[in-house]
């Protein structure tokens, strides 16, 4: 007689046929792009979002984030090879389950986990013997085997036997036009050889590099990791812009010359203050974990007090800029260039313009913004609407703030018609055919 297949060679078996049903849960910036690759690859695709408006766009063919092209995804849609739905019956039809949800941060700067359990109590309660669950939501270390791992075997699931439980981060930066989900390595760390074998395998599928790690938690610390040290490192840079403005230097120059160096160096740059769902509460985790081990992470919070810092340092410029032009901040007309928190994008989220708009505003300054990615934006409750900048808009300016360098402005054109620029990107070119005063951060 034939003995049984055991669990793991049979999905072993379907993740290489490319039969493996993926069920994604969460179809965001992370979610979506993963569901779409592997439906490329020819795998059976299901995106699960709790979202209706979310579903019903994504089934209709409507990407909403950059990395996904709308007709990709209306041809997958017509193979038949990704569906979007808010139903969790499927998961209980699917071999493997990514989970991508949102991990933000509670009022009190802890982790806000409530996402990845709701998440995760689903995909439990639709558990079937033989499933690969996988979490790639950045998170504190700990989360996959002291969260996850027991709201499985709550089932009475056997790990490594019956159940595979895996930890891999996403590390895209959704917009960035080089480096794209398939682009980027996955770090991979299973509860057990065999967890970290077949998730290494899947995702062997659609990435040319698969690094395995010993534990999820390796895997977990790995992320936070690599956005400390791009928290730490813009804070470095946005405190040399403090530091080479006491003296009277132009930063940009400075980090240009030092990034000549071809080895030991890798430059950041300054600006208005951190954004979006990772740098500025990525780190928070780690050192929210660190502490209950008794540690106090000093480098995380330095660097977040002076990102946080960068908002107001900003409103300073302009009001010291002002100033210099005999203008007072009430009354003066200021135009915003991009609130967006980031080069490119639309995502708003922990952008430092909810900040410094809401301060401009308060203070009696009239603003109005322009955002190519970002129609419109709310602010203390209201919602303004973007303008085009016009070259009136532009000369009717007291204040020119570029908080985002999207590469649809015009940058000769308003540094032409401008009569003053607070340029926190160094997007505006050099003197050449300037109207006004340029202030660099
Ligand atoms: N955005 C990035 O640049 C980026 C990069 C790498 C990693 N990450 C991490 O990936 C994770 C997801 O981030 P994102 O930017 O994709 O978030 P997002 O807000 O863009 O998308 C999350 C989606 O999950 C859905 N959702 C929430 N709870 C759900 C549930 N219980 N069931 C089904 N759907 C649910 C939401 O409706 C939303 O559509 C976070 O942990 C984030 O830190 C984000």
């Amino acid at each position: 007689m034939q003995a049984p297949v055991d669990h793991a060679t049979r999905l072993s078996r379907r993740i290489a046929d490319h039969a493996a049903r993926i069920s994604v849960i969460g179809q965001g910036y992370v979610g979506l792009p993963v569901a779409v690759e592997f439906a490329k690859v020819g795998f059976p695709v299901a995106g699960l979002d709790t979202d209706p408006d979310r579903v019903a766009a994504l089934a209709s063919g409507r990407s909403h984030v950059p990395d996904v092209r709308s007709d990709d995804l209306q041809a997958l849609l017509r193979a038949g090879r990704y569906q979007a739905t808010t139903g969790p019956a499927i998961l209980a039809e699917s071999d493997v389950v990514l989970i991508c949800v949102p991990t933000p941060l509670r009022k009190s700067k802890d982790p806000d986990i409530t996402y990845v359990i709701a998440a995760a109590k689903e995909a439990a309660a639709h558990f079937r013997p033989g499933q690969l669950i996988i979490l790639e939501s950045t998170t504190y270390p700990g989360t996959t085997e002291e969260l996850l791992l027991p709201l499985f075997q709550a089932s009475g699931a056997s790990i490594g036997e019956d159940l595979f439980l895996a930890f891999s981060p996403e590390r895209i930066d959704p917009g960035n036009p080089t480096f794209k989900v398939k682009d980027i390595p996955k770090i991979v760390g299973g509860v057990t050889p065999t967890c970290r074998r077949l998730a290494a395998a899947l995702y062997r599928e659609i990435v040319p590099r698969v690094h395995e790690v010993s534990t999820p938690k390796v895997a977990e610390l790995a992320k936070l990791y690599e956005n400390v040290f791009r928290n730490v490192n813009i804070a470095l840079a946005n405190e040399f812009s403090i530091m080479c403005r006491y003296l009277g230097v132009d930063s940009r120059e400075v980090i240009d010359a030092a990034a000549t160096k071809p080895f030991g160096f890798m430059p950041f740059y300054p600006g208005p203050g951190i954004g979006g769902h990772c740098i500025p509460v990525d780190p928070l985790y780690l050192s929210w974990k660190v502490r209950l081990n008794g540690y106090e992470a000093r480098f995380i919070s330095l660097a977040d007090e002076i990102n946080r810092a960068m908002p107001a340092h900003v409103l300073g410029l302009v009001t010291e800029a002002l100033n210099e032009a005999s203008r007072a901040l009430n009354g003066a007309r200021i135009l915003v260039l991009g609130v967006a928190y980031k080069r490119g994008i639309g995502d708003t989220r922990e952008s430092p313009a909810h900040e410094i708009v809401g301060a401009l505003r308060r203070k009696g300054a009239q603003v109005s913004y322009a955002d190519p990615h970002v129609p419109t934006f709310h602010v203390d409750g209201t919602e303004l609407k973007a303008v085009e900048p016009t070259e009136e808009d532009l000369r009717a300016a007291d204040c020119v703030l570029i908080l985002a360098d999207h590469p649809e402005f015009d940058y000769g054109a308003i540094a032409r018609h401008s009569a003053l620029i607070v340029d926190t990107r160094h997007s505006v070119p050099g003197i050449k055919g300037r109207r006004g005063r340029l202030v660099r951060l």
